[in-house]
């Protein structure tokens, strides 16, 4: 039976735990185009960003306040009143706003990293709760590094910052190291020896570094938490986060015996796991749970012949239930534009009269190359022809010399900023000599992290997808191209990260202003405790 007391909130944080991993930067109009189709998927609680930590981060969150209207949108904050407050500006808009606001509670972080007491830590939980619930009525406070914290202590924290006013009490396993039946049990035994808990929506948030964070947090939901924190395709710190979809389908699939429930719309699992590789250039690998190629494909005789006879034989949910489409085969080169715009709709895209005008015509062009046509490239085709911002860099022309008895040697022609320029050079294979031609026009040296291909269908007549990351600062940027022709995807996927750059160019040059400012803000608020003013 549903009840409220059976209710899991989903808090999905793939725009803040999963975003700040490397690889898996996204610019604005990304992180906006993900938050809707989070709200489309149903989430309780979008964790949009950490605005204080760039103006970039900032903006984003905005953006996602000013447009969601479904989910709560939830800004994270260190418990400094300064962090809080840009936290609130970027998320006040919101038709649901909630701050998160967190510091970190076991002696380890406490003596070395805050170079503070418990009593200290108490002090700055209560203080900062108070604050944000001066400014909102949702206020989230997470323990940070809770598993590892002394449970006595703990409790005392999770009491003060209900008192202080928290409606959401998170418990994070912030470095994968509990077990799950000892993670139920701390959820437990917070339960027993924490007089107000039931004022408070207790939270579980794991990290997969012992690759135990969905059964970790199924273990804290059974012992009475009724929000889990959890991103897509388990993207996050390290090993990732307990990964969205396996935990929803847990719940889904063993309600006989967890009794528990989500308001996820289920179906639209697979096309959230899709887009964010599109947008993110990372692909999941083809046995994950869930959402990998592989995880409704059967390959052994006899459990294809169990499944012709009944599907539940080795089937313990099936691929519908998911969003996984029916076949992959789509259309062909005969195919109209009003059966391309339902199958554009079947798989969860809804485009605009325009962009169906330009993904038709691309369909058309790569039909009369390829025999069959697959969603995996529609996919490819609406990443980059509807997604894409209008770039600084454009690809124009590229011949590649190659082979054993020449110097691999590339030819590009290049517009930048609307100046057409064209440069040859060379390199040690055909794809080093056109990722050297780039590099010689655009005038840009960042060190290659990544270069990835795959082919998204099967054949050789397939499109090729290549991934490209490179460094930039401190960022690993993701680029993606898709083309029949392996070094042209590659080459577009080159030109893709660099412009990918410019987008992120911005933010770091208003960060250096943003950074200097809020470090003053903090510091006068740690210099004069309970300060007022709103610096
Ligand atoms: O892992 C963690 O502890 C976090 C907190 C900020 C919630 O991500
Ligand atoms: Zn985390």
């Amino acid at each position: 039976m549903k009840s409220e007391e059976n209710r899991v909130f989903i808090f999905d944080t793939t725009l803040r735990d999963g975003e700040q991993s490397p690889g898996f930067s996204m610019n604005s109009d990304e992180k906006l185009r993900f938050a809707r189709q989070l709200e489309k998927l149903g989430v309780d609680i979008i964790e949009a960003g950490f605005p204080v930590a760039s103006e970039g981060d900032f903006a984003s969150v905005q953006r996602i306040a000013g447009e969601i209207k479904k989910s709560q949108v939830a800004a994270l904050a260190r418990t400094s009143l300064g962090d809080i407050d840009r936290a609130w500006d970027a998320v006040r808009d919101a038709v649901f706003p909630r701050i998160h606001t967190f510091i970190s509670t076991s002696d380890i972080h406490i003596k070395h990293m805050l170079k503070m007491t418990r009593e200290q830590v108490l002090k700055e939980a209560h203080t900062a709760v108070k604050y944000a619930c001066s400014l909102t009525g949702n206020v989230e406070f997470s323990a940070q590094d809770a598993t590892r914290t002394d449970r006595k202590y703990l409790c005392e924290v999770v009491e003060t910052v209900i008192d202080a006013g928290a409606t959401t009490v998170n418990i994070p396993d912030t470095v994968g190291y509990a077990m799950p039946d000892e993670f139920g049990e701390l959820i437990a035994y917070l339960f027993d020896n924490v007089g107000n808990i039931k004022k408070a929506v207790i939270s579980v948030h794991s990290h997969d570094d012992l690759g135990v964070a969905v059964a970790t947090s199924i273990s804290g939901l059974k012992a009475g938490a009724r929000q889990v924190e959890c991103t897509i395709n388990g993207i996050g710190e390290r090993a990732g986060n307990a990964s969205l979809e396996e935990v929803v389908m847990a719940l889904e699939t063993r309600r006989d015996i967890l009794g528990l429930y989500t308001n996820i719309k289920t179906k639209q699992i697979y096309h959230s796991s899709r887009l964010l590789s599109d947008i993110t250039g990372v692909q999941v690998q083809p046995n994950k749970a869930i959402v990998g190629a592989n995880a409704f494909a059967h390959e052994s005789g006899i459990h294809q012949a169990g499944l012709i006879r009944d599907k539940m034989t080795y089937e313990i949910m099936t691929p519908e239930a998911v969003g996984v489409p029916d076949t992959n085969i789509v259309l062909g080169k005969h195919s109209g534009r009003n059966a391309i715009r339902e199958h554009l709709k079947k798989m969860g895209f809804d485009l605009a009269r325009k962009e169906v005008d330009i993904v038709f015509k691309r369909f058309k062009e790569l039909a009369d190359i390829k025999k069959e046509m697959f969603d995996e490239d529609i996919e490819a085709i609406i990443a980059e022809d509807i997604f894409r911002k209008p770039d600084k860099y454009k690809l124009l022309y590229l011949n590649v010399v190659s082979g054993n008895a020449a110097i691999p040697t590339a030819t590009v022609q290049m517009e930048i900023n609307g100046e057409v320029m064209q440069e040859a050079y060379f390199g040690v294979g055909p794809v080093d000599a056109t990722f050297a031609t780039i590099r010689k026009i655009t005038d840009t040296n960042h060190r290659l992290v990544k270069y990835l291909v795959h082919a998204v269908t099967e054949g050789t007549d397939a499109q090729g997808v290549v991934t490209v990351q490179l460094r930039h600062k401190k960022r690993i940027i993701s680029g993606r191209g898709s083309d029949p022709d392996v070094l042209v995807a590659s080459a577009k996927a080159y030109i893709n990260a660099l412009n990918r750059i410019e987008s992120f160019q911005y933010v770091t040059m208003q960060n250096g202003k943003s950074l200097r400012r809020y470090k003053y803000v903090n510091d006068h608020y740690r210099e004069n405790p309970g300060c007022s003013c709103r610096a």
